[in-house]
């Protein structure tokens, strides 16, 4: 297959690059990626040179370069995830949010429905998240058929794609599938995300901002788990379907960052000896922060064959180290333009 990777220098999209192109090593991947403030070519440091990678730099709001790449490259899967996908950021300005996940997609469906024509068995994977379900209360779980309840701009943008993608199966037949998961961990994370900033900021000896009470809930799953999900789905999956990804660790913030500090103390004691949770700090809260996610992963486990394979506090702990031996890595991936909107926005830390 030669397979339009959407958002591949990305936290997701570069782990699923380098697992594909491990796994499939006759498939072809072509990532297209804007390289915004997120994406970096050297999270596809270790695919650089392999001659089925092939990288274009393009935003997927760029019909005329999305139409020449799907004709250059024979394009025949999508597995789309360029995307704006920081909830803060859609506080302070949710334009480029739209933009990106609203007319990105729907750039992105008018020319796979142009390109492969009616008929076509070829697949469009549109990788979505649990928060355009909304937030949960103290039980249950979001299934497939729960409805859509976004809360902050950035969720309801991955919503409005979600239903382009779901329209353009109903109406001009293009085979789509879309999958939801819940938050990802794993190496190459962008440093601004809940994990990374607690582990930078230890280090560096920082406050751990905790937004309000802690209590709100995540479940957590490797970004590999993840991978192999949408791979999955991409391969077994059935058109006009839509499948959740999760790993059943639900953590509330304050235990995952009190965790997070214990493994550090042992890792990497700080130099005088006080425990990291010193640095905890309750900051303000998020507007519209939602309580508590949770996903019910028993569709893609009958349907797909999936389950995840890494167990929560194991794989945390390597993904604690992964940042310990690339702080390199998110040194220069944290400067230049991120550094300017840092500065102006989080000044506070
Ligand atoms: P990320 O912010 O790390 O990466 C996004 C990538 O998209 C970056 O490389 C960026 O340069 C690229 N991009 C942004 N705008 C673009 C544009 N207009 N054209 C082309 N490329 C553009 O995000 P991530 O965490 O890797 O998430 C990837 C996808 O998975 C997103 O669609 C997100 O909604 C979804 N998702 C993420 C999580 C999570 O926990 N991180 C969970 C569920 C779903
Ligand atoms: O659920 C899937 C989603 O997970 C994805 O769709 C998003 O792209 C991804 O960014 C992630 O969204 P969250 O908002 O859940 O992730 P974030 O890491 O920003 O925050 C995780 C939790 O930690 C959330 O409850 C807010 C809180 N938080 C976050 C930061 C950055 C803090 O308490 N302090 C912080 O400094």
């Amino acid at each position: 297959m030669n397979i339009l990777l959407t958002g591949g220098a990305g936290f997701i999209g570069s782990n699923l690059a380098q697992y594909l192109l491990k796994t499939y090593p006759n498939d072809k991947v072509i990532t297209f990626d804007k390289l915004t403030y997120a994406g970096n070519l050297e999270s596809l440091k270790s695919v650089e040179g392999n001659s089925s990678h092939i990288f274009i730099k393009g935003d997927i709001c760029d019909a005329p370069l999305v139409r020449k790449t799907f004709k250059d490259y024979d394009i025949d899967a999508v597995l789309h995830l360029a995307a704006e996908s920081h909830v803060d950021r859609s506080i302070l300005g949710p334009k480029e949010f739209i933009e990106t996940n609203v007319m990105g997609t729907f750039t992105l469906l008018e020319e796979a429905k142009n390109a492969w024509g009616s008929g076509s068995e070829n697949v469009f994977v549109n990788v979505s998240t649990d928060e355009v379900y909304g937030s949960l209360g103290k039980t249950g779980a979001f299934t497939e058929l729960t409805p859509y309840a976004p809360n902050s701009p950035y969720s309801a943008s991955k919503a409005s794609a979600d239903h382009l993608v779901r329209s353009y199966f109903h109406t001009f037949g293009l085979k789509v599938i879309t999958t939801h998961c819940s938050n990802n961990y794993g190496a190459f994370q962008f440093p601004e995300k809940l994990i990374p900033v607690i582990i930078l900021n230890a280090l560096a000896r920082k406050k751990l901002p905790i937004y309000g009470d802690g209590l709100n809930i995540r479940d957590w799953i490797h970004v590999l788990d993840h991978a192999r999900g949408i791979d999955v789905a991409l391969r077994s999956g059935k058109a006009g379907e839509v499948y959740n990804f999760g790993a059943d660790a639900e953590w509330t913030n304050i235990d995952l960052v009190r965790f997070i500090c214990s493994e550090l103390d042992e890792l990497r004691p700080a130099t005088d000896t006080r425990p990291y949770s010193d640095l905890i700090e309750f900051v303000k809260d998020r507007p519209g922060h939602d309580q508590r996610y949770a996903i019910d992963s028993s569709k893609a486990k009958t349907e797909l064959g999936w389950s995840p394979e890494n167990d929560f506090k194991t794989a945390m702990r390597s993904t604690i180290k992964w940042y310990l031996d690339n702080l390199d890595w998110t040194e220069r991936v944290k400067s230049g333009e991120y550094i300017s909107y840092y500065a102006e926005n989080y000044k506070d830390r």
